[in-house]
């Protein structure tokens, strides 16, 4: 078994570190509390091919595989999990679910924009009363011959005010239920679609999320993504893929939060020593760095069996329960060791523990993966 990383991964993976290091961090804090979105480190991170990682060079993407997407993602999300969650909604599940199941057509028109981020993409699954029971989709595409006819509202949406490629699930023939669910390709400025007021977030504050009303809005027949009902299909197979970046995102938070822990237990002092002296830290040093170092193994399994054409649905679920479970373990832990200091936005570590939190609830709450996996494994 090699786990030795090969030299175009390790490339990639400190690319992402010096950005984060260099760049993002620089005014982090203030984006957190002001809410605001972070325009010029998407236009960077864009120029440096990190919003359409896997996308195929024919379109403009970066041809990477999925294990330098990981190592990517974990590195910005070390230091911001809001510019993370952008870029991995439209990695992968936006650029991914138009690469894997658009048409020929469908692909040149919309993968070279969203790969080079000069578009950004949103995945608009969510209802105000379909979250983890994604089959009660109220989003109804009308079929009217040569378009359909989109009404209702979608909820919690991830770069709904800064995309302008939609994909949209809605439900067109009610009476088969989910087998009745398509996925359409929606350009923002059609006629009909508006937003609502930024929400207010506890962390990923400058990611945008915005709940998104559709009335009346005429999507062409040829936007629709598969065959008439291939749409429940579409938004769990772009959630098995869309999963590993969450869950690289949740390690980054860990691990992230984990180095802060041992740089600040080396400098501190306290009963006349460094705090890394006293059991008390160390040893939740050590339970962090095994939790991490387990979370980065499962990450990485999970993208390196995607990357050579295995089954990942239940490792990427693994992936994510895992990581978003420890990432929000780590990261109490870290604010613990950091004491006061924890508690104040100077350290990081109080907003990397507000992040933590939305891993284990959305692309599927720490509950949801567990379905996945337990029907997987139950299944005759
Ligand atoms: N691939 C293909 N088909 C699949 C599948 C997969 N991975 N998973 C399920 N299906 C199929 C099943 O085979 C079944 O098909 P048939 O009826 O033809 O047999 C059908 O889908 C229904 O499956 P289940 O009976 O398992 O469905 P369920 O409703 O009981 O539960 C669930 C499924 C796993 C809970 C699912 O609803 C789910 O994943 N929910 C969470 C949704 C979610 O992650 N939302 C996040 C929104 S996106 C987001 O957060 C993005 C962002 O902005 C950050």
């Amino acid at each position: 078994m090699n786990f030795e990383l090969s030299e175009e991964q390790k490339m990639i993976r400190d690319a992402a570190r010096d950005y984060a290091q260099r760049e993002l961090i620089t005014d982090v804090i203030e984006r957190d509390y002001k809410a605001e979105y972070p325009t010029k480190h998407i236009k960077a991170l864009s120029e440096l091919g990190f919003m359409g990682m896997m996308v195929d060079p024919a379109y403009e993407g970066g041809g990477m595989d999925t294990v330098s997407y990981v190592l990517a993602i974990e590195e910005v999300s070390k230091v911001d999990a809001s510019v993370s969650v952008i870029m991995s909604v439209n990695n992968s599940l936006v650029c991914y679910g138009i690469q894997k199941y658009g048409t020929e057509a469908q692909k040149k028109k919309y993968l070279p924009d969203l790969a080079t981020g000069r578009k950004i993409g949103a995945f608009l699954l969510s209802e105000p009363e379909a979250g983890s029971d994604a089959t009660m989709q109220r989003t109804t595409a009308e079929d009217k011959g040569d378009h359909y006819l989109l009404n209702g509202t979608k909820n919690w949406i991830t770069n709904a005010h800064s995309g302008s490629v939609y994909l949209v699930i809605a439900q067109t023939h009610p009476e088969k239920k989910h087998h009745g669910i398509n996925a359409f390709i929606v350009d923002k400025d059609t006629p009909g679609i508006s937003l609502g007021p930024h929400e207010d977030k506890m962390g990923m504050r400058s990611s945008d999320t915005h709940s998104v009303m559709f009335t009346d809005v005429k999507v062409p027949k040829e936007n629709r993504i598969g065959e008439d009902g291939f749409g429940f299909k579409f938004a769990m197979k772009a959630l098995e893929a869309g999963r590993i970046g969450i869950a690289a995102q949740a390690l980054g938070l860990a691990s992230g939060a984990l180095e802060r822990s041992i740089q600040y237990a080396k400098e501190r002092k306290a009963f006349g020593t460094q705090i890394a002296n006293h059991q008390a830290i160390a040893f939740k040093i050590a339970d962090m760095a095994v939790k991490v170092e387990n979370a980065r193994n499962l990450c990485l399994k999970a993208a390196w069996n995607k990357d050579n054409g295995r089954p990942f649905v239940i490792e990427g679920s693994m992936a994510k329960q895992y990581c978003a479970d420890i990432a929000m373990q780590v990261t109490t832990e870290a604010v613990q060791i950091h004491g006061g200091y924890g508690y104040v936005k100077e350290y990081h570590v109080e907003r990397l523990m507000r992040e933590a939190k939305l891993t284990q609830i959305y692309e599927g709450t720490s509950e949801v993966q567990k379905i996945v996996i337990s029907r997987n494994l139950l299944r005759d």
